[in-house]
């Protein structure tokens, strides 16, 4: 069958392979036919030789882990035949750590966790994968054109997630969210924000193109003026740029008691000057709280899957710029411009 493959390490070595082996029974038992997989910026360092991870006796690892598929058999008869699946990313490490063993994998304490398309685990750009039952997640069939964004979606509800844990610290009643970058994670967790009806701001870089109306479609107000300048106090910031001064600019905007979430990675390598007394001084005084957040665990599968259904389609629809046919996958990992979500498309 035709997969999308690297070798983890070699920029330039992806490639189209067409006799790749059908899934292995060991990976599970319910089979399922591949839709769509989406693209992200985690492809793109995979592809450049900078991140990612062949499964062991291999030295090919198969992309894709925002996945949507169709089930053609599930002899446990947890799903039925036509049903739609995303697979989970992440499989809790081996040991298990604390986290793994009570199903956080999202927070696994050793790194011997693996991820679909990513760390050691075939990903879902392949004709055909198999799941176990409790890494498959059932979406409604309304969303058989958009599924493939359950996985940034999910990765958004654990933010969110995290950020009212944190919350219940003390007496929490957030009024205004600002979010940092509209790109696909972005403009997920703005879409999460207006469903929780907080006051919603959304700031990017871009002035033309569709993310202002996007932004502007869930009632959000948008901004692409400097971060600093903005005339907010937000009780959460869900920083998506990974701009390292976007980053710094978030921690000193957050209002008295609020929270950063940082979930978009900066690639490291850039140092800027910044007082980190001021920022110290402003975080103490304000009981502000910053945290990083990666992944998802089941949990926060599933409120994606609930947030997506309840969400507008079209608005999710207008998300995915482009649609690419498996046969021009190459096309798919060159985001242009304009692009917020591309899509390879393995039903064209
Ligand atoms: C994926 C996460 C994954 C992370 C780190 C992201 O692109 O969405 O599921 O944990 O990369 O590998």
């Amino acid at each position: 069958m035709r997969a999308v493959t690297v070798i983890p390490g070699v920029p330039g070595s992806l490639r189209l392979l067409d006799d790749y082996p059908e899934p292995a029974p060991e990976e599970g038992p319910i089979l399922v036919e591949a839709l769509s997989v989406g693209v992200c910026g985690t492809d793109i360092e995979i592809i450049d030789g900078q991140y990612g991870e062949a499964p062991p006796d291999t030295d090919h690892l198969v992309l894709g882990h925002e996945s949507l598929g169709r089930v053609l058999e599930d002899p446990t008869g947890t799903r039925q035949p036509g049903d739609l699946v995303a697979g989970i990313v992440r499989h809790p490490d081996p040991m298990p750590c604390p986290n793994c063993a009570v199903g956080e994998w999202d927070m696994c304490r050793n790194g011997l966790f693996t991820e679909h398309g990513i760390k050691a685990l075939p990903g879902f750009a392949r004709e055909r994968w198999r799941l176990q039952p409790r890494f498959a997640v059932g979406l409604d069939p309304s969303l058989i054109e958009v599924g493939m964004l359950l996985e940034p979606t999910s990765v958004m509800v654990k933010a969110w997630d995290h950020v009212d844990r944190i919350g219940l610290r003390a007496e929490w009643q957030p009024r205004t969210a600002l979010i940092t970058g509209a790109g696909p994670i972005g403009l997920l967790a703005a879409l999460l924000a207006s469903q929780r009806g907080l006051s919603v701001h959304v700031l990017d870089l871009a002035t033309e193109g569709p993310k202002p109306a996007l932004a502007g479609a869930l009632g959000a107000t948008y901004h692409s003026g400097p971060l600093d300048q903005l005339d907010l106090e937000p009780d959460v910031i869900i920083e998506c740029t990974g701009a390292p001064v976007v980053v710094l600019e978030a921690m000193c905007k957050v209002g008295p008691n609020g929270i950063v979430c940082l979930a978009g990675v900066s690639s490291g390598g850039r140092t800027i000057d910044f007082d980190a007394g001021a920022l110290n001084r402003t975080l103490v005084l304000e009981n502000n709280v910053v945290f990083g957040s990666v992944n998802a665990n089941r949990r926060h599968w599933e409120g994606a899957a609930e947030a997506l259904s309840k969400a507008d389609h079209a608005w999710l629809g207008s998300l995915i710029t482009r649609r690419v046919p498996l046969a021009q996958y190459a096309t798919a990992y060159s985001p242009g411009p304009q692009d917020i979500k591309v899509v390879l498309d393995f039903a064209a």
